[in-house]
């Protein structure tokens, strides 16, 4: 809706109402639903108390209506927004009403703003005080705090360490492993490489989470045979061997040389093995499929198990991405969703929203808040399709980003652009959005003229480096769902995979069930 529709609407709207401001009326008659008060935000509602009175009455009402859901939980979601910190989110809830063409935007919500719970997430490793997504997910998904490169095991492991990290006792078991042994399907979704960080610690144990492949592990001088590489320990070790559901990228990690993909890259594996073949012996049942044809048209009611591999690395941009050919994060985790329902006993999902990492990295905001937009977009698809006094959902990230939403601009300032009405002591504008590490190519410099093309805009940095950093500030944790009032607080990351078993009365720690 552009922002001249949404103001003849807001003007039905606002006649419909009798006046403009009787917000009092408003209130009395929504004492049995909620209101969306983000349509009546305009410069002359804004003006009155009584608006504001009943917009705070009115979130008042919801929270107070809330229940906390103490039955077990029968299923798990974990979203996790890679790189995602407040500052991602925040700018991102107005980019999402921005792009929708409404009139500001701050007042938008994201869907898992809506959560009933939320809470803080400390997000240090046991070596890093500004961690990396391997000992994140180590902690979000094992329970263990460990070392920054390090996935899937302790810190008793030296970085690269081969002896160290096959040592059962050094090994951190994920949620996936617990969720098996009680009979749960597990699934794993990413717009990465499924043998990336983030997924890896779902199935993996290494000593360095560069090794996607064993030509990775060859080239750091290590033996493959006793460092097993991460996209074979996903298709040949407990538990990755058994995921019912598996979709992201990295075709090439699990191809051999000189073989080629559907787009033609070439495998990079040295061991001569093709591991997406290996799966297919192994899973007689399964289906494996490469592009989003294929997965809109999947048989669901016959799909008892599925590998997914839509790119030969990382999925593509969302921005930059063939529409026609590589499924949103949104249309994978429907499918998966679909899949995993199928098992009686239940299911436990982990879905990433991985490259909003690499958009920040990059300091190239726009595609961070895009991939940021579409992670919510698949947030708000399987909050549709679950029932909340079944499913537990928990959104949260394995780490910061420093982005920085500065300078006063005025409401509804695009959120993307300059701040209006402000410049630096040069006299030169300046960017809403900025990260303080990356390239500093905007120091001195009137930036106005560069941000003709924004998605190819770099945002500013004042300190050089090839490339953005991780943030240490602590992560938003947001929950629904069966026991999702454990997450409030000021939590340490690896309580969550705790609190996520408790629900759902699986592994070794405290059970809602005994
Ligand atoms: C690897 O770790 C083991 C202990 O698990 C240790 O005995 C060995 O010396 C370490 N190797 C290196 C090269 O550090
Ligand atoms: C798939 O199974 C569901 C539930 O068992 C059923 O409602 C639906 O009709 C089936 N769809 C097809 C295409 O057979
Ligand atoms: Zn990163």
């Amino acid at each position: 809706m552009s922002r001249k529709e949404l103001f003849v609407l807001s003007v039905i709207l606002t006649v419909a109402l009798g006046f403009h401001h009787d917000f009092e009326k408003l209130y009395r008659s929504s004492t049995n639903r909620m209101v969306d008060f983000s349509i009546y935000k305009s410069p002359e509602n804004e003006k009155y108390n009584a608006f504001w009175k009943a917009d705070g009455q009115n979130f008042l009402r919801k929270k107070i209506m809330e229940s906390q859901i103490y039955n077990k939980a029968k299923n798990a979601i974990i979203f996790l927004g890679d790189g995602m910190g407040v500052g991602t989110t925040t700018a991102t809830r107005v980019f999402k009403a921005q792009n929708k063409g409404q009139r500001f935007g701050e007042e938008e919500s994201l869907s898992f703003d809506q959560f009933p719970f939320s809470g803080l997430s400390r997000t240090y490793c046991t070596n890093a005080q500004v961690p990396d997504s391997a000992c994140t997910a180590t902690a979000y998904l094992g329970g263990v705090k460990t070392n920054i490169a390090l996935l899937g095991v302790n810190s008793n492991v030296p970085f690269k360490n081969c002896t160290a990290a096959n040592d059962p006792a050094n090994q951190v078991e994920s949620i996936m492993a617990w969720a098996q042994r009680s009979g749960k399907a597990t699934g794993i979704v990413t717009t990465t490489t499924v043998s990336h960080a983030s997924p890896g610690a779902a199935y993996a144990h290494v000593a360095n989470r560069m090794w996607q492949s064993d030509s990775d592990v060859l080239a750091d001088g290590e033996d493959p045979v006793v460092c097993k590489d991460i996209a074979s320990q996903l298709i040949h070790s407990f538990p990755g061997k058994n995921f019912d559901v598996i979709f992201g990228g990295g075709r090439t990690n699990f191809l051999p040389k000189r073989t080629f993909d559907e787009t033609n890259a070439e495998g990079l594996r040295s061991d001569g093995r093709n591991l997406i073949n290996q799966w297919k012996a192994y899973h007689p049942e399964g289906t494996y499929i490469t592009n989003r044809d294929q997965l809109l048209s999947l048989p669901i009611n016959n799909t008892k198990r599925v590998l997914g591999l839509f790119h030969a690395q990382d999925l593509d941009f969302h921005q930059y991405s063939d529409k026609a050919y590589q499924p949103t994060l949104e249309e994978m985790t429907e499918a998966a969703i679909k899949v995993l329902s199928r098992n009686q006993n239940g299911y436990v999902l982990f879905v990433e929203g991985g490259r909003i990492d690499h958009g920040n990295h990059f300091t190239r905001a726009h595609l961070a808040l895009d991939e940021c937009n579409e992670f919510d977009k698949a947030i708000e698809n399987a909050a549709k399709r679950t029932n909340p006094y079944e499913t537990l959902t928990v959104v949260t990230s394995d780490h910061s980003h420093p982005v920085s939403v500065a300078g006063y601009g005025p409401r509804g300032n695009d959120v993307l652009g300059l701040v209006e009405g402000m410049s630096d002591l040069n006299g030169h504008g300046f960017a809403v959005l900025n990260y303080p590490v990356g390239p500093d190519q905007y120091i001195g410099k009137d930036i106005k003229q560069e941000f003709t093309d924004r998605l190819e805009f770099p945002s500013p940095s004042y300190i050089n480096s090839f490339i953005g950093n991780h943030g240490g500030d602590d992560v938003s944790v947001y929950a629904k769902g069966p026991y999702s009032h454990l997450f409030t607080g000021s939590m340490e990351q690896n309580e969550i995979p705790h609190k996520i078993a408790y629900a759902l009365c699986i592994g070794n720690g405290l059970k809602v069930c005994k």
